[in-house]
């Protein structure tokens, strides 16, 4: 899943907090998040789910990475965070019934099996939002991430599952490097994921052509349950 691709922060011109993108949080705050259960998909640390969790009834964040779910929990009890929940599980496994959520969140950690799993357990009229990596993520490596979306196949994915899709736009910067030297120190980070699926070769040779720039491109969604 995306999830797995590598952490990447959505970057570009709109403001952010946390490194979550100002107009995702803002599409999630038109929701009666104050009087609602949310379930966080692929929480890692706790990002998306902390930056939630004061204007949330409740918020369960879940990730099958044991530490990751250890340090959110850290991160919520050194804030005074008492709403928050963080379990281990696997999102694209089982069903989310027994974490009762009004409204689905999930910040780059993307699969259809996570929007079939959203539009099981959400009632019709409750939200389902996300971040995900967009095609163009990256596109200087030459190689598509297996895990992005494009608008049409997520519209089809969302469609498919009884989604009415309410708010959908690509935030997307193309970084322009004045050096081979600050190329590579932007991907410092991401040698050994890249190494390990190919695309460090790949990124390599784009620099050795000349090439100097690179890509982060994400979509973000909000759709109802029809
Ligand atoms: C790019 S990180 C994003 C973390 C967090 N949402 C954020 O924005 O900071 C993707 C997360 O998804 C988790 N993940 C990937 N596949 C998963 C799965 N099948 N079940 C649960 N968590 C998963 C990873 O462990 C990782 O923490």
């Amino acid at each position: 899943m995306a999830g797995q691709d590598t952490i990447e922060c959505v970057t570009g011109a709109a403001a952010k907090t946390s490194g979550i993108s100002s107009t995702f949080l803002g599409l999630l705050g038109t929701e009666p998040l104050a009087g609602s259960s949310v379930l966080d998909v692929g929480t890692g640390w706790g990002r998306l789910a902390l930056e939630l969790a004061p204007r949330s009834r409740r918020i369960v964040g879940i990730d099958r990475e044991v530490a990751l779910i250890e340090d959110a929990r850290r991160r919520a009890a050194a804030a005074g965070i008492a709403n928050a929940e963080f379990v281990v599980a696997d999102a694209e496994a089982g069903e989310y019934h027994a974490f009762t959520p009004d409204v689905v969140v999930a910040h780059l950690c993307m699969s259809d099996a996570i929007v079939e799993r959203a539009g099981r357990v959400l009632a019709p009229g409750r939200a389902f939002g996300f971040v995900a990596f967009e095609a163009e993520q990256w596109r200087e490596t030459g190689r598509r991430s297996r895990f992005a979306y494009d608008e049409s196949r997520a519209r089809a994915v969302l469609d498919a599952n009884r989604f009415a899709v309410e708010h959908l736009e690509i935030e997307r910067e193309t970084q322009q490097y004045a050096s081979l030297e600050a190329a590579l120190a932007a991907v410092v980070g991401l040698e050994d994921k890249w190494r390990s699926d190919g695309r460090w070769f790949r990124y390599i040779k784009y620099l050795e052509e000349g090439g100097r720039t690179l890509t982060r491109s994400h979509l973000i969604v909000k759709a109802r349950r029809r």
